[in-house]
């Protein structure tokens, strides 16, 4: 097995890895996140059902450049064998280029937990077990899992200690309960704590914007690293940031034609390029009027002609 995660877990230094983001975390940003800094990328969630009846859509989402390396697909989903089909299908396929595995135990979303994926799966520590089983049974590739600090009665420590003997590489703790969502304190203490139970890479996660923060949490935690969501949308440089533990002052209108560029050449869908450039414009002058003409781009050239405009 290439165990990359073992390469990225350094004392001294913390991992900063860009979490899964359904519907934003694809190819285009990926690369731009590795480019500034990010150490390892993580795809949106792909459902194993989806995988396992009719793949080709899914497969053509997921598939990445040799630029994002190292770079990890998550699935999620409730049945072992669509885990197992799922996983031996992205571990051989040539233009996925996955470098490790990931196992979504932490979406809230009811259409997902009501398949007993997701936040749902983690509560079900037998069923949890049976589905990593599944997926370690099937590939060379490193597996990870990501969960959340609590659900319901069941705490991240529970969830290890379920899991103890089995060789999982990484994991990422996202610091909030199921009952806060995506917002709110996050709770250290209890990822600090995992590390009593989990002796591989541990991903501190949950409310990292800034240099303050990503300290804050990696000290508070003792983790190996954070992962950052939310953090990076419109600001795939954070990364490079905390690297240099430093703000910068990119060049935002470089980057945003950069990025541009990239979906072009990927999918060529601007439509959902607007959520990205909307980010942006939040961190430039002239926020308001920017948005207003972002969301109504259909091309490269849109792009470049906002991008012209002065502002
Ligand atoms: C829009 C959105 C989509 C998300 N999609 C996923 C996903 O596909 N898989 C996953 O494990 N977590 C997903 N998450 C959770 C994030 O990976 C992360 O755990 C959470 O946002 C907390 O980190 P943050 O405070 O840095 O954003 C998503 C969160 C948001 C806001």
């Amino acid at each position: 097995m290439n165990n990359f995660w073992l390469k990225l877990k350094q004392p001294q230094r913390a991992i900063y890895a860009l979490a899964p983001l359904a519907g934003i975390t694809d190819s285009p940003f990926r690369q731009l996140c590795r480019e500034h800094g990010a150490d390892v990328v993580y795809s949106e969630m792909a459902s194993v059902a989806a995988l396992s009846h009719a793949p080709a859509k899914t497969l053509e989402l997921l598939k990445a450049t040799k630029k994002e390396a190292p770079y990890v697909v998550q699935l999620f989903g409730a049945r072992p064998e669509q885990f197992a089909r799922a996983a031996r299908l992205i571990s051989h396929n040539k233009t996925i280029k996955a470098d490790g595995l990931d196992i979504n135990f932490g979406c809230p979303v009811s259409k997902v937990m009501k398949q007993g994926a997701g936040a749902a799966l983690f509560k079900d520590l037998t069923k949890a077990r049976q589905v990593i089983e599944a997926v370690l049974a099937n590939t060379d590739l490193p597996v990870s899992v990501k969960v959340r600090s609590r659900v319901g009665q069941v705490t991240v420590i529970d969830f290890l200690r379920a899991i103890k003997d089995l060789p999982i590489q990484a994991v990422m703790i996202h610091g909030r309960s199921l009952a806060q969502g995506f917002s709110g304190p996050v709770d250290a203490k209890i990822i600090k704590q995992a590390r009593r139970y989990f002796a591989g890479v541990i991903l501190a996660n949950g409310g990292v914007k800034d240099i303050v923060s990503a300290k804050t949490l990696w000290q508070e935690s003792a983790a190996d690293g954070v992962g950052i969501g939310q953090g990076a949308l419109g600001r795939p440089w954070i990364f490079q940031e905390l690297k240099n533990k430093k703000t910068s002052r990119p060049d935002v209108k470089e980057i945003i034609l950069k990025h541009a560029k990239l979906v072009e050449k990927y999918n060529g869908n601007f439509g959902e390029f607007r959520k990205h450039l909307c980010w942006y414009a939040a961190g430039l002058p002239n926020a308001k009027k920017l948005r207003e003409q972002f969301i109504k781009v259909n091309s490269l050239g849109d792009v470049r002609k906002i991008l012209n405009l002065k502002f």
